[in-house]
């Protein structure tokens, strides 16, 4: 059996009235890519910031490496790299400063730190900026130089809370790659997000969390095996009658037809040629449409169906 890094049990945090996390459990094994999905406000910061112990909590336990994690363990803590939410370097440091300031936190030997600084700037692609200040950096650059900061040390756990957010696109495929990397290189990630295709992309395991609780866990395989939407077919189409829909809806393994903004979703729960079905129902109806195909459940529709909610913020 693989060890276990990360143990939570029951864990609640309150601020004031509101309880940001409700009895909330998890276990991450050694060598994972564990993915932390939840919409905004859904507790994902607040457990991260737990389990550090950079926030006191209420009830429950969190345990590290198999040890019980205090604000005055740091022992663990220089086991562990954490890559906050909010950028959090220092201002009047250049990149390079920033990264041998946070890699001196917890590497004292000065060939080693210069070392780790070295492969840190190489890692994240950030030679050409060394002498910058965080204020020149682009905000792609900036979350690059917040991941060489929090992992400089080489730690065997790693947090990122959203490292993605408000990147470019090459940025994010960047940061992306780097995980992927350190993982292959043996530490063990957590990884906090609201992107789902980004968690589908580089999670081996995922837990689905809301309002403080976990709703689901397991490998985005086993998660859309746990809802009865099997696929989804959409259609681009334009003034579809109202009461077509009806029809549609009595198709075979069709339980539920959405339609907004010229897109018809059908989804289906079972059955392998839906969307042939839905195509002989157009042609029958002699019904127009621009395109039309066919969808794997995400897990946004796991999200969805177990919570009622989408997990995608609509403006992203
Ligand atoms: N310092 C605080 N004081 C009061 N309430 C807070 C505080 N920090 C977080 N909360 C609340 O606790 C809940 C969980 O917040 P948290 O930041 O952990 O969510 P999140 O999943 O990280 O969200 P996001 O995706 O927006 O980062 C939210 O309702 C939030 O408003
Ligand atoms: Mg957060």
């Amino acid at each position: 059996m693989s060890e276990t890094v990360v143990k939570i049990n029951n864990l609640v945090k309150r601020y004031k009235e509101l309880i940001a996390l409700d009895n909330f459990n998890l276990e991450i094994k050694k060598g994972e890519v564990f993915g932390l999905l939840g919409p905004n406000g859904s507790g994902k910061s607040t457990t991260m910031n737990c389990v550090l112990s950079l926030l006191s909590y209420d009830k429950g336990e969190v345990y590290l490496f198999g040890e019980r994690m205090e604000p005055a363990r740091y022992d663990l803590k220089s086991k562990v790299g954490v890559v906050p939410q909010n950028v959090a370097v220092f201002e009047e440091l250049t990149v390079q400063e920033n990264i041998e300031y946070f890699c001196g936190l917890y590497i004292k030997d000065k060939e080693k730190k210069k070392q780790y600084v070295e492969e840190a700037i190489d890692f994240v692609g950030l030679s050409d900026f060394r002498k910058f200040r965080p204020k020149k950096l682009s905000g792609g650059l900036l979350r690059r130089l917040n991941i060489a900061c929090g992992i400089a040390h080489k730690p065997e756990l790693i947090f990122f809370d959203e490292p993605t957010v408000a990147v470019d696109p090459q940025s994010r495929n960047k940061i992306l790659e780097n995980i992927v990397e350190l993982n292959k290189q043996g530490a063990t990630i957590v990884y906090t997000t609201h992107y789902m295709e980004e968690v589908e992309q580089i999670c081996t395991n995922i837990l689905i969390m809301d309002r403080g609780k976990s709703v689901a866990m397991g490998t985005s395989e086993e998660l859309k095996k746990m809802i009865k939407n099997t696929e989804n077919v959409v259609v681009d189409i334009r003034n579809l009658p109202e009461e077509k829909l009806e029809g549609l809806k009595k198709l075979h393994h069709v339980y539920e037809v959405n339609y907004m903004s010229d897109r018809l979703t059908i989804k289906c729960a079972g059955g392998r040629h839906n969307i042939s079905h839905v195509i002989s129902f157009f042609e029958q109806e002699n019904i127009d449409y621009d395109r039309i195909y066919s969808e794997l459940p995400t897990l946004n529709d796991v999200f969805l169906e177990i919570t009622g909610k989408e997990l995608r913020d609509k403006e992203d």
